[in-house]
């Protein structure tokens, strides 16, 4: 009889501190996560010094809370995995070094996972049969990147935001709307109310055939409407922004990933990353996908945005194939996922 292999995930890289316990890369044992939102919302976004700090204070907790969750222990642990990039250095530091004392202590073996890889895995979390080949349409606060796996556990990257990441833009717009930190999920609230054909702001498509995206243009035209309004004693309508704001982002996006499926000839697009939340956002890319026999699969929420059960399940694969860590393993604020 195989044995069941656990790994416990520890995820740090920016705002929450999280910790999973994750059997055989498809059972969900624990998956806790502390999130440090309302001490960053009062500005405007997160603070690196004050994330380090707290990841720091809460840790050790979320790692008895994740085993005690789980009916675990620390002997019943194959190995440790982490995200040790990108995001916040400080912030990565923290779990980096839990995981690696952690690793040392239990004498199993240590598995750095880059946090994108995690996004992704998210995915097979949701769908463990999930087939190959597919591109992954990952869409963060930090990334927006077109992936192609042709199997498991490689990634060739077919485009990326050449400026803000999808996330971003929503998180940027939102502030000077309002509408508070993080702002994609206050944008899809207020766009619910507006109507998305009233404003009709910029898509950068780019070059012909580029699957690079764009997202500063729209940003500053958002920006610049905004600021006419009020320079005009204009009344300005905070759902239509909001819902034009997200059709614009949503239009691109999905569109790309379409024509990425299409080139690549892959019969599933996976969507990743925070903003694969976005209910528009899916209904889009399940419109453009659908019109060419090409299937959409997105992770639950919780899976979406940062959570170490993705980390734990990428870190499964990588105990399969042997790809362990050394413990001098250091964190990479800007680490790349693809060799080419
Ligand atoms: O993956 P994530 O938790 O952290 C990063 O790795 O960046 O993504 C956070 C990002 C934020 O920019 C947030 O505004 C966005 O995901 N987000 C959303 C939604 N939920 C989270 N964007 C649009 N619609 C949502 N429902
Ligand atoms: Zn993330």
């Amino acid at each position: 009889m195989n044995m069941a292999v656990n790994i416990l995930a520890i995820e740090t890289s920016c705002d929450e501190s999280s910790v999973a316990v994750i059997q055989d890369g498809r059972v969900i044992r624990s998956n806790i996560i502390s999130s440090q939102i309302e001490i960053h919302k009062k500005y405007g976004g997160v603070v690196p010094e004050i994330a380090s700090r707290k990841h720091l204070e809460a840790l050790p907790f979320v790692v008895q809370e994740a085993l005690s969750e789980a009916e675990a222990d620390f002997k019943d642990i194959d190995g440790i995995g982490v995200a040790y990039g990108p995001g916040l250095v400080g912030a990565l530091l923290v779990g980096l070094s839990y995981a690696k004392a952690a690793a040392y202590a239990i004498e199993k073996p240590l598995i750095g996972v880059h946090h994108l890889e995690g996004h992704i895995h998210a995915g097979f979390l949701e769908y463990p049969d999930l087939a190959f080949p597919l591109v992954a349409l990952v869409v963060s606060g930090g990334h927006t990147s077109l992936v192609y796996l042709p199997k498991r556990g490689a990634y060739e990257l077919l485009g990326q935001t050449r400026d803000d990441a999808a996330g971003e833009a929503f998180d940027k717009v939102a502030r000077h709307l309002g509408l508070g930190y993080p702002g994609g999920p206050q944008v899809q609230q207020a766009a619910l109310q507006g109507n998305r054909e009233k404003l009709l702001f910029p898509r950068a498509w780019l070059e012909k055939d580029s699957l690079d995206f764009s997202f500063s243009g729209l940003k500053s035209s958002v920006l610049n409407y905004l600021n006419q309004c009020k320079m005009k004693d204009e009344a300005y309508d905070i759902p239509d922004i909001a819902a034009g704001l997200q059709e614009a982002i949503g239009d691109v996006l999905a569109t790309k990933a379409v024509v990425a499926a299409k080139k690549k000839k892959v019969p599933t697009i996976l969507l990743a990353g925070g903003v694969a939340a976005n209910l528009r956002l899916r209904e889009m890319l399940q419109e453009k996908a659908g019109q060419e026999n090409i299937n959409v699969l997105w992770p639950s929420p919780v899976l979406c945005t940062d959570n170490a059960a993705m980390i734990g399940c990428a870190a499964y694969y990588k105990y399969l194939r042997g790809e362990f860590s050394d413990l001098t393993l250091n964190a990479v604020p800007n680490l790349s996922l693809f060799t080419s």
